[in-house]
């Protein structure tokens, strides 16, 4: 019957839904649900996203504040203050931070602070998914439990599911209409309802067993990707010491038309999914005595790979101008994690930046995309640092030019012409003439 009612809701789009975590991927949520008919409410605990929206501002490059500012007008998008408008969503989808410790060890901190702030106001009939990637069983068992201490019950009372995010920022193929979405929950009726929610915004929805299912989807899905970019950064450095180029064997290599799948080298990991998801499995794991092997090492791999670029800069620095890193002038070009986006977080440039400031390097950045490092918890120390001006003298004034991240934007004609030496890490260079000494690490 409850059940029944929200279906009815959804199918006539009159069901309210609230998103909790309006970042990279609650935002975009939240605006392909009003697109597709829907009153939205978005809850962050951030007011100056509230701000934002009510001004008709976006804060994420790659979502256009002309799509927002009409939502917000209309009343399709509604961004609340505070939480006491819960209670009157039908729907409320949760896509808050799961970040990890220092240790490496799952923070589920925002996860169950958004559900304590969701049992306050749970009513019957309420459906609550969970969006944030994790581990096997956080829905089943850190969510359900603080859901139900108010006496309602999943699939009876309310109803409960898992779908993992797919959003790829900045992706121009793939957007959140484009992606098939997976969904998992413990009883028929949550998967239903859940399905039926996502069926409005998505071209397909792949219904998975149960909750933890659809969290091992998730894992498996980034696991793969860690696992592969340490693949091919280990064949890298063995490439290099055999005087073969990665980048002309991955291209030529990508040409078999089956059984193979092209990933590329770079500095290390970044963005806020692959360098940390493996590490909830990976815990996980550790809590029923089974080793994580492969998703240990891949990690390890990967972190390992600043070190190695700053010492391939030393090197070169060393036999191209007869210098050491100490007092050298560097430019790291490419502050962002990954090509053409704003996002810093988890960047392998603030490793390099740090590294090469360790070893007493003067280091500047330019980053066409980040004008000023935002502060991080991580990298206090760099926040509130402004990216230089890219020009052909100031390029000709650095000891060593390092490509960190590969914008499109940069002119690379330019770095190719006016440095003294470049370290290219994603090969950003190719066929580009240059004057400047060259070395891929
Ligand atoms: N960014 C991606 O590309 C991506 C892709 C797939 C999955 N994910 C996963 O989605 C989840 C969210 O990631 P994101 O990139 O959107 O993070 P984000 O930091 O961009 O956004 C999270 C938002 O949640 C807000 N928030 C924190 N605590 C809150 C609370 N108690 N109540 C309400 N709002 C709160 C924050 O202020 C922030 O605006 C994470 O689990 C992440 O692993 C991210």
């Amino acid at each position: 019957m409850l059940a029944d009612t929200l279906m009815n809701r959804i199918a006539g789009r009159r069901a309210r839904i609230g998103i909790m975590g309006l970042g990279y991927v609650g935002l975009p949520l939240a605006r392909a649900f009003a697109e597709a008919g829907f009153t939205v409410s978005g809850f962050d605990t951030d007011p100056g996203k509230r701000a934002a929206l009510l001004a008709g501002r976006s804060y994420l490059k790659h979502i256009a504040a002309a799509t927002l500012a009409p939502l917000v007008e209309q009343g399709r998008l509604v961004p609340e203050e505070g939480f006491a408008g819960l209670g009157a969503c039908d729907a409320v989808i949760i896509c808050v931070p799961t970040p990890i410790t220092r240790t490496r060890d799952p923070d589920l901190s925002f996860v169950e602070q958004t559900a304590h702030a969701i049992a306050g106001a749970l009513r019957p009939g309420q459906l609550v998914v969970l969006e944030s990637t994790t581990y096997p069983g956080t829905t089943d068992e850190v969510l359900r439990p603080i859901l139900e201490a108010g006496g309602l019950q999943a699939g009876q009372d309310f109803f409960l599911a898992f779908s993992p995010e797919r959003e790829d920022p900045g992706n121009e193929t793939y957007g959140t209409r484009d992606i098939p979405k997976v969904v998992g929950a413990d009883d028929g009726d949550s998967r239903r309802l859940a399905e039926a929610l996502y069926a409005t915004i998505v071209p397909r929805v792949v219904p998975v067993s149960n909750a933890r299912t659809a969290e091992a989807v998730k894992l498996t899905e980034n696991i793969f990707r860690s696992v592969n970019i340490a693949l091919v950064n280990e064949l890298k450095v063995i490439y290099d010491a055999l005087g073969i180029d990665v980048w002309e064997v991955i291209e030529a290599a990508k040409t078999k038309p089956f059984g193979f799948m092209a990933f590329y080298p770079g500095p290390g990991l970044g963005g806020h999914c692959i360098p940390i998801d493996p590490f909830y499995l990976s815990w996980k794991a550790r809590a029923h005595e089974v080793e994580a092997a492969f998703i240990e090492l891949a990690g390890e791999v990967n972190r390992a790979m600043p070190g190695r670029v700053v010492a391939k800069l030393a090197d070169a620095l060393n036999e191209s101008a007869g210098k050491g890193l100490k007092g050298a002038r560097v430019l790291v070009l490419g502050l962002a994690y990954k090509k053409n986006v704003d996002d810093t977080r988890e960047s392998p440039a603030f490793a390099l930046i740090e590294r090469l400031e360790a070893k007493g390097a003067l280091v500047d950045y330019h980053d066409p995309h980040v004008p000023v490092v935002p502060p991080t918890r991580e990298h206090a120390a760099l926040a509130g640092r402004r990216s230089v001006a890219l020009t052909g003298e100031a390029l000709a004034s650095y000891d060593a030019v390092l490509i960190a991240t590969d914008h499109a934007g940069v002119d690379y004609a330019l770095v190719a012409r006016s440095a003294r030496l470049v370290v290219d890490t994603r090969n950003a260079l190719a066929g580009i003439a240059a004057t400047a000494r060259v070395v891929k690490a």
